[in-house]
């Protein structure tokens, strides 16, 4: 088997790498990365020691992939993941277009050519930010709960938000970014005769993650608390009762091992992954877990109301465990462990991180 892995040096993308060599016998893996993630050359070493062949290029140009192999699936986890890309300074909206929408014509023709799968990491983001703000919720102690008292909406339960959610915008210019990505990548696979799996991953989360205020907010926050940095409930009453649910990369790897692994052809090729309720807290509870860890750090109440903002997002991985038999395996707590540690050890992160 060979895989190639495009933002190879990214969180998720070395993760990936690590997890499919730990599973995957007689694995080539091949994988590229521009390095423009304050942090991600910090992986490039790491990469090719693990045996990764690393090619130093951009997926916007077609050229960059003339020189690499042939692989038999693609596993697309470049882009600039941050919600505010595209609508705040440092990067503009047409750099997000071409980094996260157009240069997947090349991941697809690559694939085109060397007829190899694709797998796409899509996101929460893809569902609409007025049904999700609609949503009925009801404070529990220090987070919100989705209120299942009321009737829900259209692919909605106490498990969380399934694959059939509303996707009317708007749904900010990096969720459509991966809207427009499944749909080009599934007619691409449709097309040229190869599989396309799609995951709709909710917040991914771990040791190693580029911890900033918009992106990485899991590793952003233990590392800030614990360097005594500033912290801010932005929103929502300046509480910190809004819900994330995270899962590690690991488990993501497992998922994508067994779509893989499928000879199934047609059927669902859309699946949404995340930690699910139990893996699920709120950024004041994330706070207590972070003073109990460490020293207290109390955050400031900022009431401001930033756009794209969403009080609660927990994933549903239902249509995932059925088909796949997959959950996320690795516990919220352990999950937090693993980031402190690593922010212990690493006392220059956010800096490498860009901060
Ligand atoms: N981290 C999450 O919570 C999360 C949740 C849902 C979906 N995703 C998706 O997973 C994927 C990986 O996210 P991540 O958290 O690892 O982000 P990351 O920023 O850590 O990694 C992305 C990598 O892609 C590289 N990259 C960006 N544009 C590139 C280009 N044009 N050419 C080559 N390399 C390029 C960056 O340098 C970086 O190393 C993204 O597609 C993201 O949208 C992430």
């Amino acid at each position: 088997m060979r895989i190639l892995i495009t933002g190879a040096c990214g969180f998720v993308g070395s993760a990936l790498a690590e997890s499919f060599l730990r599973r995957m016998e007689g694995l080539t893996l091949y994988g590229i990365d521009n390095l423009q993630r304050p942090g991600s050359e910090t992986n490039r070493n790491r990469l090719r020691s693990l045996g990764v062949s690393f090619f130093h290029g951009d997926i916007r140009s077609a050229s960059d992939f003339e020189n690499i192999p042939a692989a038999d699936w693609v596993i697309d986890a470049a882009a600039n993941p941050s919600v505010l890309a595209g609508v705040q300074s440092g990067f503009s909206s047409r750099q997000l277009f071409e980094h996260n929408l157009a240069s997947l014509v090349n991941v697809a023709e690559y694939c085109k050519l060397h007829k190899a799968g694709l797998v796409l990491l899509s996101t929460s983001r893809v569902y609409s930010i007025p049904a999700l703000a609609a949503l009925l919720l009801k404070s529990a102690g220090d987070a919100y709960q989705l209120d299942c008292s009321q009737p829900l909406p259209a692919g909605v339960s106490a498990e969380g938000i399934g694959r059939d959610f509303s996707t009317a915008p708007p749904i900010s210019l990096y969720g459509s970014t991966k809207l427009a990505s499944e749909a080009i990548a599934l007619e691409y696979g449709e097309a040229f005769d190869f599989p396309v799996w799609v995951n709709r991953c909710g917040v991914l989360a771990g040791a190693g993650q580029f911890g900033t205020p918009d992106q990485g907010i899991f590793a952003y926050w233990i590392n800030a608390h614990l360097r005594r940095r500033p912290l801010r409930y932005i929103g929502f009453d300046g509480a910190g009762k809004q819900v994330r649910d995270a899962f590690h990369p690991q488990d993501l790897a497992a998922l994508i091992h067994a779509q893989m692994r499928t000879a199934r052809q047609g059927g669902e090729r859309v699946y949404v992954a995340g930690g699910g309720p139990p893996n699920s807290m709120s950024l004041a509870q994330l706070t207590a877990w972070c003073d109990g860890r460490f020293e207290p750090n109390p955050p400031e109440h900022d009431h401001r109301q930033r756009k794209y903002d969403i009080p609660w997002v927990v994933m549903d991985s239902t249509n995932a465990a059925a088909d796949f038999g997959w959950r996320a395996e690795l516990a919220l707590p352990d999950l937090l462990e693993g980031i402190a540690r690593h922010a212990i050890q690493h006392p220059d992160w956010l800096e490498r991180s860009g901060l």
